[in-house]
C-alpha cells in the first residue's frame, strides 16, 4: 500500500479556513496571539502549509515583508496531533528559503516558543531591534505593557560577507 505523506506548499484561499481554525486553537492554548480571518486573508501570499492528503492543514506559518529588507514569521502553528513530526522545521525552513529567495536582510518573530525558534537557528534579541515592528504594531497595541513575547531573529546576510571579505582582502595584499 502507498503511503501518502504531508505535502508542504503555498497557501490558497482554500486553506483559510483550516489555518484560521488551528491557529485559533493554538491561541486558545495560550501559545500564541489570535490571527484574525481578515489579517491571515491579507498575509495570504507570504504562507505556506502543510496539509495530509485530503487537504487538511497541519502546520502553517507566513512572512509579512517590512519594506526591502526584513520580514516577520507569523502564524506558525502545527496540529496538537502532528507535533513534533518534524512538520514546525519545515515551515520555518520553508520561510526561511522564502525570504533568502526575496534577498532579504532578516526575517524576526515574536514567540513565546523561544527554545523551539533558537533551536531553528534564531537568536534572541530586544524590542529596539525590530524598531519597523514595533512602529507598525507594538505602539498601538492594547497589550504592550504586559507582552511576554520575545522577539527572536535570524541574519541572512553572515554567510554573503564571509564570502566576499577574504576576496577582498586577497586583492588588496595583490595591489600592495
Ligand atoms: C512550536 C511548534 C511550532 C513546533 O512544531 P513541531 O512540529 O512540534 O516541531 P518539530 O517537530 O518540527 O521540531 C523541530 C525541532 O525543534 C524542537 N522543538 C519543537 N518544539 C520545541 C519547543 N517547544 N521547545 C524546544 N524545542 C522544540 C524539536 O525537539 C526538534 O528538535 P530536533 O531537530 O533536535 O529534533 C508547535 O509545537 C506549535 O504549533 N506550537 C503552538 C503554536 C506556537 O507555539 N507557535 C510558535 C510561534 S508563536
Amino acid at each position: 500500500m502507498v503511503r501518502l505523506s504531508p505535502t508542504l506548499r503555498w497557501a490558497r484561499a482554500a486553506d483559510l479556513p483550516g489555518m484560521a481554525s488551528l491557529i485559533r486553537e493554538q491561541a486558545a492554548h495560550g501559545r500564541m496571539l489570535p490571527r484574525s480571518a481578515g489579517e491571515l486573508h491579507q498575509a495570504l501570499d507570504g504562507f505556506r502549509v502543510v496539509v495530509d492528503p485530503y487537504g487538511g492543514v497541519l502546520a502553517c506559518g507566513g512572512l509579512r515583508c517590512y519594506g526591502p529588507g526584513s520580514a516577520e514569521i507569523i502564524g506558525v502553528a502545527v496540529q496538537d496531533h502532528s507535533q513534533g513530526l518534524g512538520l514546525g522545521r519545515r515551515i520555518i525552513d520553508a520561510l526561511v528559503g522564502d525570504a533568502r529567495a526575496r534577498k532579504l536582510d532578516r526575517v524576526f518573530a515574536l514567540t513565546l516558543e523561544v527554545a523551539f525558534f533558537r533551536r531553528m537557528g534564531f537568536d534572541v534579541t530586544d524590542f529596539a531591534a525590530i524598531p519597523e515592528k514595533v512602529a507598525r504594531d507594538c505602539v498601538a497595541c492594547p497589550f504592550r505593557p504586559t507582552c511576554r513575547e520575545t522577539p527572536v531573529v535570524m541574519s541572512l546576510v553572515q554567510e554573503a560577507v564571509g564570502r566576499w571579505t577574504p576576496r577582498r582582502t586577497r586583492h588588496r595584499t595583490l595591489v600592495g
